[in-house]
């Protein structure tokens, strides 16, 4: 048997953060399976080994967190997801639920609502010309249409943005960027558990309908909200940087564009390929429940594992040119949303936030022109723009 080659790479430093593409290359070319130097994980970062990882779920265990730290080890920085950082049975009973209110039958049902606001919102773009890609259309459009179909009122929801990115900053190390995205932790916190009562839910919404589950008996009260909860972590900083990422890499692939213009009909496949190009989330970890094999090496029990799954979105072991922007590839087995029994449950809404919005600017802009420098929000799991000033020329 080989040994594991070990790494001297940070994946959280600023600048692998800012531009991870060529660490991928070196850990993907360096091995299936790598030791990183610094932090006591094992990481893969080619396709076959991350969605090898992410579908034994039964060895590769999602409750010990699916972030660096080990939760068996540490304490979690907030009370665990009954979701996201659970096993079966316990995940599988969560999973049926959240899976019934998400799932494509359900979410065409707003697909009209959606559609009306991304209509709405790219006039309002186009009207203006000069816009900041991020500002003006990426954040507000999922922080209206989410949740709103969750059921949440209007005030406050800027406390969504500053959750999101504490999660997703909670599942790399205790640095700078985590320290900063907690300084509010206390308030916002708060606000988003108060905001996962019933009394601030609008009747029939997404989170009404996980309470109409505890009056059914499938959960109780507490565990309704705690499942609220999931949604407004995972929902919202996700897609906005989907829809940020997807602009950004149509902007800079005018080619790519004038394809989509002359064919909204391909605005779900720009989308997905986007999400392919530029993965929105980089990196989930799981951990060992007993000592693994990954690719003919040996992993010891309770050892975290990183998956790299912005790296497998460019392995060119799966993919053809993947350093290519290309709206018309079938990007179809991309990790952008995870896979097997943790698959990302909101990728049907996701999906339709990403269409619609890509869709309305095909139809009414003719070009999108860069008019200067793009700044990013470093995050420790999401890839996120800070601004990104653009031209909307109308069509
Ligand atoms: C472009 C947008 C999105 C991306 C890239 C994304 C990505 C992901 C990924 C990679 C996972 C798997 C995590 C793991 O395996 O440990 C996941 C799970 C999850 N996502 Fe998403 N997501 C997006 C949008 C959404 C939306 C809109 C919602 C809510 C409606 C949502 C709710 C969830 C939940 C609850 C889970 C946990 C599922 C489980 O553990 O079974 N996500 N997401």
């Amino acid at each position: 048997m080989t040994q594991i080659p070990e790494l001297d790479v940070d994946p959280y430093a600023p600048e692998n953060l800012l531009n991870p593409y060529p660490m991928h290359e070196l850990m993907r070319e360096t091995g299936p399976l790598v030791k990183l130097k610094n932090y006591p994980v094992y990481a893969c970062a080619r396709h076959q080994e991350v969605q090898h990882v992410l579908s034994d779920y039964e060895n590769f265990i999602s409750s010990a967190g699916v972030g660096l730290t080990n939760f068996n080890l540490e304490t979690p920085f907030r009370p665990k997801s009954l979701i996201l950082e659970a096993d079966p049975p316990q995940h599988t009973q969560m999973r049926t639920i959240l899976s019934r209110i998400l799932s494509p039958r359900a979410v065409a049902q707003i697909r009209e609502s959606f559609a009306a606001v991304a209509e709405e919102m790219v006039d309002r773009c186009v009207e203006k010309g000069d816009i900041d890609g991020i500002h003006d259309l990426a954040q507000p459009y999922p922080l209206k249409v989410f949740p709103d179909a969750v059921g949440l009122d209007d005030e406050g929801r800027e406390n969504l943005l500053l959750y999101g990115d504490m999660v997703f900053n909670s599942m790399g190390p205790r640095n700078e960027l985590l320290a900063k995205s907690t300084e509010r932790m206390i308030p916002v916190t708060q606000w988003i558990m108060d905001h996962c009562g019933r009394d601030m839910l609008r009747p029939g919404g997404f989170g009404d309908q996980i309470y109409q589950a505890a009056d059914a008996g499938e959960i109780d009260v507490k565990q309704a909200a705690m499942l609220v909860r999931s949604f407004l972590s995972a929902g919202v900083d996700t897609t906005i940087n989907g829809l940020g990422n997807a602009l950004f890499s149509l902007a800079h692939h005018p080619e790519q564009f004038a394809k989509l213009h002359a064919d909204p009909a391909k605005a779900r496949s720009a989308f997905e390929e986007s999400l392919r190009y530029e993965s929105t989330a980089q990196t989930f970890f799981r951990t060992t429940n007993k000592t693994c094999d990954v690719a003919g090496h040996v992993i010891p029990e309770n050892t975290k594992v990183l998956c790299m799954l912005a790296s497998a979105n460019r392995d060119p072991r799966k993919w053809e040119n993947p350093e290519k922007f290309d709206i018309e590839r079938r990007a179809s087995g991309h990790m952008a949303f995870g896979t097997g029994i943790h698959g990302c449950v909101g990728q049907v809404v996701a999906r339709i936030e990403g269409e619609l919005v890509l869709s309305a600017i095909a139809r009414k802009v003719k070009r999108i022109e860069v008019t200067g420098q793009h700044t990013r929000r470093l995050n420790n799991t999401l890839r996120a723009l800070d601004t990104l000033p653009l031209r909307f020329v109308p069509a």
